[in-house]
C-alpha cells in the first residue's frame, strides 16, 4: 500500500505483468507493420514510462514524437483538453501509432485523433497500456489495449494523482474506505 497525499492505492498490476504485456503488445506491432515505416506519437506527460519501454522491444524502421494535452484535474474528467505541446514532425502519408498511457472516456483521444487526421497520415493507430471500456464514450476504439481495467482510479507507471505517483514502476489502484 502506498499514500499519495489524501488517498491511500494498493498494488494493481505488478511489474512482471507489465513487461510481459509490453512484449505482447510489441509483438503485434512488428508483425503488423513489418516491412514498413511508422512514427510513433506518444501522449505525454503519462504515457513517458510506458514509450519508453514500449519502444525498446519495437525492431521496425520508426520515429517518435510527443506532444501534451491534459484533460485531468483530480480524479475526475473535466471534459477540457488543451493542446500543449504540437506535433514537429510530418506524419503525412505516414504511418502512425499513438501512445497512449489510458483511455478512460476517450475524449483526449478523439481530439488527438482529429488533430492528427488533419495531416493526412497514411493510417493511424491506438495503442494504450490501459482501457477503461465502462467508462468509454469515445469514438475511436483503442487498436492495441494493454488491459482492460474497472472504471476505478489507477496511479503509477507515469499515471499521476495531481501529478505524484508517476516514478512508481508498478499501477496501484486508489483504495475504497
Ligand atoms: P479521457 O479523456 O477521459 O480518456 O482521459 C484520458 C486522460 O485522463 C489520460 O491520458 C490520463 O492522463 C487521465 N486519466 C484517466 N483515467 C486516469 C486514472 O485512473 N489515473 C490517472 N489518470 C487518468
Ligand atoms: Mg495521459
Amino acid at each position: 500500500m502506498i499514500h499519495l497525499k489524501d488517498k491511500t492505492f494498493e498494488t494493481f498490476i505488478r511489474k512482471e505483468e507489465i513487461s510481459n504485456k509490453i512484449d505482447d503488445l510489441t509483438s503485434a506491432i512488428n508483425a503488423d507493420f513489418k516491412g514498413q515505416e511508422v512514427i510513433f506519437i506518444a501522449i505525454l506527460n503519462g504515457s513517458f514510462m510506458f514509450a519508453a519501454d514500449l519502444m525498446k522491444k519495437i525492431n521496425l524502421d520508426c520515429e517518435i514524437s510527443f506532444i501534451k494535452v491534459s484533460s485531468y484535474v483530480g480524479t475526475s474528467s473535466t471534459g477540457r483538453v488543451d493542446e500543449i505541446i504540437g506535433l514537429n514532425t510530418s506524419i503525412a502519408n505516414k504511418n502512425v501509432v499513438i501512445i497512449e498511457d489510458i483511455v478512460d472516456t476517450g475524449i483526449t483521444m478523439d481530439k488527438v485523433i482529429s488533430l492528427l487526421g488533419n495531416e493526412k497520415p497514411l493510417s493511424l493507430k491506438i495503442c494504450t497500456l490501459l482501457y477503461k471500456e465502462e467508462a468509454f464514450k469515445g469514438k475511436n476504439v483503442p487498436h492495441y489495449v494493454g488491459f482492460n481495467i474497472h472504471n476505478k482510479f489507477v496511479v503509477g507507471y507515469g499515471l499521476d494523482y495531481d501529478e505524484k505517483g508517476r516514478n512508481l514502476n508498478e499501477i496501484y489502484q486508489l483504495k475504497e474506505n
